[in-house]
């Protein structure tokens, strides 16, 4: 008896070291017994039902970019994946179960195509292709029903190209809503047929502010350019649809609207002809209140309601400066007839009439947590960015609300202190912060939290003048927010999923996403000890060792190892360099620092 049990633990353990699957979102519930497979004896897949040849051909266009061999589809089931549709789970609820040489998926379409997506992950994740071990039994579905990625495309324009490899990386993360920014002061980027000038006019930008070089103003001199046609538009919503995707169209009113005012000068209050801005942060050339103005952008949500089916659409309504609206007769007049209290009433009055109009075609409008201000229409949605606040007081008013406050979800910010990361906005959200994230605020009560309809991760571009860069600050930081609202409460912590993320970087390598690594990177945690300085040096792993130099040399494998019961003892100006190794290799990236002592 002892002996076998002591097998098994042996057994076990070695399956453990073997390489136990796992996915990012972490399934909700799964056996403790595993089996052993080999990715290499996946090569069929066979349907049950009929009406599933869209998700077969969708997960193998995932395994071709991830240069994996691509399933044959089978007639029988003997040695294949088998997909069977079950319409008494939910929506994206799905099961696996491992039957004999078959692996068993079964749920809704949707359900399908997330069971597909973690067999995506369990195929592509694994050093050794030979021998995967697998939990028997998954029984997966998701915490929230918003699991949102934003993307900026006004400050930088990306080609549908990078749109789609972008809605990819969203559901292999088994999100589910692409909230494409597509007009600001910066660039509007839509095709507006009745509006030509719009995209002719407004998608242009003669340069770009250089770095951060507001005062004196440096620009770079280079035109930035690009707009997606209505075709185009079409065709990634079909693209994302295939992947179980809604795409949430923004159009920004009544701010960040100088693009478009730079092409019809007349729906401002001013009407000034002003150029697409070329410097970041927010224009005071908003779009005027007058009847004309708000026909006009009514006209245009009619172009992206026919466009866009997704039940919401978004309108912005952040960041309105007051002035224009404080020196126009027509808003002065229209405060007075509506008995507005002032321009936050008329903000709320503007927002008001979109929700209407929104409503009135069978949408429903979202905006961001400025649209509170002057009182929330009637129908509207609240996108909270400015902390949970906003997003608070909504659920409190029985308004549904997306979470999204800068300090968790904006992937814009630094996600580390190295000094080697690229030029970023600012702020510091490292992936165990964005892992520690709950959506669902402690002030509310249970009956409250239900309006909180989930979370979305915001990349907005002004720092990011390429694709490779939005991947870099998006993933690996997506996968602990896909965590956060995929599996919700019953995460397991962020020693289980840093762990995990090791391996998925493969996955993600395979695709080749250029994710950041710098969840390897060593940091400083320094304090003064007397007249001197001790410093110890952190790692979020104890599988390899930290090694460092005082000298200014970069460490090497062969510098002294860093003993954590013996932190560093700095006695004179010194600069600490740092890496954290694995078998003799450097991962992450360099840290150095300095420290000052007073001679
Ligand atoms: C925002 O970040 N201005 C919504
Ligand atoms: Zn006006």
């Amino acid at each position: 008896m002892r002996i076998l049990r002591l097998l098994i633990i042996v057994l076990s353990l070695s399956y453990n070291t073997l390489h136990a699957q796992s996915t990012i979102p972490f399934a909700q519930k799964s056996s403790a017994a595993f089996s052993k497979v080999s990715v290499d004896s996946l090569q069929y897949i066979y349907s049950e039902n009929d009406g599933l040849i869209e998700e077969i051909n969708t997960f193998n266009l995932f395994l071709k970019n991830a240069k994996h061999a691509e399933l044959v589809v089978k007639s029988s089931k003997q040695y294949a994946i088998v997909l069977l549709l079950n319409d008494n789970l939910n929506e994206e609820e799905y099961k696996i179960e491992l039957l004999g040489n078959n692996i068993l998926l079964s749920g809704k379409k949707s359900g399908i195509f997330y069971g597909l997506m973690s067999i995506f992950q369990w195929m592509t994740q694994a050093a050794d292709k030979q021998k995967i071990v697998l939990r028997n039994d998954i029984h997966d579905y998701p915490a929230f029903g918003w699991r949102g990625m934003h993307l900026d495309v006004s400050r930088h324009f990306f080609p549908t190209g990078f749109i789609k490899k972008y809605i990819d990386i969203l559901a292999m993360h088994k999100m589910n809503t692409f909230h494409w920014h597509l007009t600001d002061d910066q660039g509007w980027r839509i095709e507006i047929k009745k509006y030509p000038l719009l995209a002719q006019i407004g998608s242009k930008r003669r340069e770009t502010i250089f770095e951060k070089n507001f005062d004196p103003y440096i620009g770079d001199n280079r035109p930035v350019e690009g707009y997606y046609t209505q075709d185009q538009i079409a065709d990634v919503i079909k693209y994302a649809a295939l992947r179980h995707i809604t795409v949430v169209p923004e159009i920004e009113m009544p701010g960040h609207a100088q693009a478009a005012l730079a092409a019809y000068p007349e729906y401002s209050c001013n009407k000034e002809q002003k150029e697409v801005l070329t410097k970041w942060g927010v224009s005071e050339q908003v779009f005027c209140s007058d009847e004309k103005t708000i026909s006009f952008l009514k006209e245009i949500l009619d172009e992206v309601m026919a466009l866009f089916p997704s039940p919401y659409i978004h309108i912005g309504g952040d960041e309105v400066p007051k002035a224009s609206w404080k020196g126009c007769a027509v808003c002065q007049q229209n405060i007075k007839q509506h008995k507005l209290k002032d321009e936050h009433e008329l903000q709320s009055y503007f927002i008001r009439q979109m929700d209407d109009y929104i409503t009135s075609k069978g949408r429903k409008l979202i905006g961001w947590d400025e649209i509170l201000e002057g009182g929330l229409a009637d129908n509207a949605a609240v996108m909270s960015w400015r902390g949970e606040e906003g997003g608070i007081a909504a659920a409190k008013q029985k308004h549904k609300v997306v979470m999204s406050p800068g300090s968790h979800c904006y992937f814009d910010h630094y996600q580390s202190k190295s000094n080697t990361e690229p030029l970023a906005i600012g702020g510091f959200s490292p992936i165990e912060k964005v892992y520690s994230y709950n959506p669902l605020p402690a002030s509310l009560n249970e009956e409250e939290q239900k309006y909180i309809m989930g979370a979305q991760g915001n990349v907005w571009t002004e720092y990011m003048q390429v694709s490779s860069q939005v991947e870099y600050m998006a993933v690996p930081r997506i996968c602990a927010l896909a965590e956060v609202l995929w599996t919700g409460a019953q995460k397991p912590g962020f020693d289980s999923f840093k762990n995990r993320l090791r391996s998925h970087f493969n996955t993600l390598d395979s695709y080749q996403i250029l994710s950041a690594k710098t969840i390897f990177d060593v940091s400083a945690d320094s304090k003064k000890i007397g007249a001197k300085i001790e410093v110890k040096l952190l790692s979020h792993f104890n599988q390899g060792k930290i090694h460092y130099t005082l000298d200014g040399n970069a460490p090497t494998a062969a510098s002294t190892v860093y003993n954590a019961a013996k932190p560093i003892i700095v006695e004179k100006n010194t600069t600490v360099k740092a890496q954290y190794f694995e078998k003799g290799k450097p991962l992450g990236t360099m840290l150095t620092s300095e420290h000052f002592i007073k001679e």
